[in-house]
């Protein structure tokens, strides 16, 4: 069994941050040891029997993966650094290292956005194999008519090998303004995620993106309170159905 070390050690070793970092979430009564909260960085812990958490998530021996579902805002990379701007990982308290988010939305992009420490299951959920279903609202210029419709379900030409897959796409409305021009409002469900895929399938008809967010992906839907730039973790519910959903997703 291993020796016991000084609770701040143990959780600078986790990874959780410096050593005065993780003394400060210990005397701010961020940190359980078995459930009860301590405020003393020298109190000693077991590292294989004890089981320490910081902000409700297990660290060492006990660490679980943790799973975020974050309502991206505009202006923000998806990325996990970034020198000059601002990344999605900025809107999460995890103090978890080896967060990432799974996929990318642009800059512009608003909508769900999954971040996670399971590279398994972002793997699969990637995987161009497993055809995972991503529903995005988007605001278009032009008028939307059934004949693009039934080009975009069949698939386009985005410059790619080959055509996008079948996709589905519901016309929500379409208005004609003075001011801004006629424009129309989208439903897109793909089961693709190339670079820039919806803005392209959207030139591919002769109509420019004006707005884009990401609705649901797999199983997961943005929840309808669950403001831009919050972020919440995953439910039991919601994280057994994406781990059932990558197990079962077409091949
Ligand atoms: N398609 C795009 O064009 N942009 C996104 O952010 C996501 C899908």
């Amino acid at each position: 069994m291993a020796k016991a070390v000084r609770l701040d050690k143990f959780l600078a070793d986790a990874g959780a941050g410096t050593r005065s970092e993780v003394k400060k979430f210990i005397q701010k009564g961020q940190v359980q040891v078995n459930g009860e909260t301590v405020r003393r960085p020298e109190q000693k812990v077991q590292p294989d029997t004890d089981r320490v958490s910081l902000l409700g998530e297990m660290l060492g021996a006990h660490e679980e993966f943790v799973y975020f579902l974050l309502h991206k805002p505009a202006g923000c990379v998806s990325a996990t650094e970034d020198q000059r701007e601002k990344t999605v990982l900025e809107y999460i308290p995890s103090k978890r290292k080896g967060l990432f988010p799974v996929g990318r939305l642009d800059k512009d992009t608003e909508g769900l956005l999954l971040i996670t420490n399971d590279g398994a299951l972002a793997h699969e959920l990637l995987s161009p194999k497993k055809h995972v279903e991503k529903t995005y609202f988007a605001k278009v210029s032009g008028i939307f008519t059934e004949e693009d419709v039934r080009k975009i379900e069949q698939g386009v030409d985005i410059g790619e090998e080959k055509l996008t897959l079948p996709a589905s796409l519901e016309i929500l409305k379409t208005v004609e303004t003075r001011e801004e021009g006629p424009y129309s409002e989208i439903h897109l469900t793909i089961c693709e995620g190339k670079f820039h895929q919806v803005k392209r399938m959207m030139e591919a008809v002769g109509k420019k993106v004006l707005y884009l967010k990401r609705i649901s992906m797999g199983p997961l839907v943005l929840p309808c309170n669950l403001e831009k730039g919050q972020c919440r973790p995953l439910t039991r519910e919601e994280t057994v159905s994406l781990q059932k959903a990558c197990k079962t997703m077409e091949k």
